[in-house]
């Protein structure tokens, strides 16, 4: 077995498992795990509080270069990962509405927006031993990880998974509107011109399809030369 990754950075596309399994795989190397796509659905959910249209490219970059994220250890038992402050006030469930995932992918394609949170990425991961998720850890943020895995299962899958996630909370939406904005999501990640969605050159790639998560983190470990 070779000598753990310091940092490792994971990456795919919406609903592909990134929550689940950079969560397993910190708990299974005792490494703090880091969501980046609370940061992106944090600035999301302050320009729909303040009122600013997400189509407002200066206004929403603004926000996002004054805005207090904070994202901390959960601090209400109530199923959730983390808990996300902005401004101080817990949006932690909030993050999750219909609405947010519905204006995020636009509010993440704007370059002032994206390099804001990155440098605010690339500090916190300095510290090392961390698993940090989201579109764009391998290819941009942190380019010289030395574990990046690129994520994916299929679309229908996926929207499986946030529907049935929506369902929990009470969603309304059926399976197929779910999977319509999986697919829009999937488009306009993919397709952005700063920080696309797509695996590095370096990535190992894992199909979660059909996989539980316990599967998929031995998978990981394995395709990476790291199980015993
Ligand atoms: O959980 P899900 O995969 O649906 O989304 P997420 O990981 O919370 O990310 C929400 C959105 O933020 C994504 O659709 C991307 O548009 C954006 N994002 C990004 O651009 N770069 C990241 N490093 C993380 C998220």
């Amino acid at each position: 077995m070779s000598k753990l990754p310091s940092v490792v950075a994971m990456d795919g596309p919406a609903a592909s498992g990134k929550s689940t399994i950079g969560e397993l795989l910190a708990e299974r190397l005792g490494y703090i795990y880091f969501d980046t796509g609370l940061m992106y659905r944090a600035v999301t959910w302050l320009a729909l509080d303040r009122q600013t249209p997400v189509g407002d490219e200066a206004a929403v970059t603004a926000l996002a270069e004054t805005v207090d994220i904070d994202v901390l250890p959960p601090t209400v038992e109530d199923g959730r990962q983390s808990t996300v402050l902005v401004n101080g006030q817990d949006v932690t469930w909030a993050l999750r509405e219909p609405r947010i995932n519905a204006n995020v992918s636009p509010v993440a394609a704007y370059g002032g927006v994206r390099a804001a949170m990155v440098i605010q990425q690339q500090r916190v991961a300095a510290r090392g031993h961390i698993v940090m998720v989201g579109r764009d850890i391998g290819t941009v943020v942190l380019p010289d990880a030395e574990l990046k895995v690129f994520l994916v299962a299929s679309a229908e899958e996926r929207a499986r998974r946030r529907w049935l996630e929506e369902q929990a909370r009470g969603g309304r939406r059926t399976l197929d509107e779910v999977l319509a904005e999986i697919h829009r999501r999937d488009e306009i990640d993919s397709t952005r011109p700063i920080a696309p969605l797509r695996p590095a050159e370096d990535a190992i790639i894992v199909d979660s399809t059909g996989l539980k998560p316990g599967q998929v983190v031995e998978e990981i470990l394995r395709k990476a030369g790291y199980s015993t």
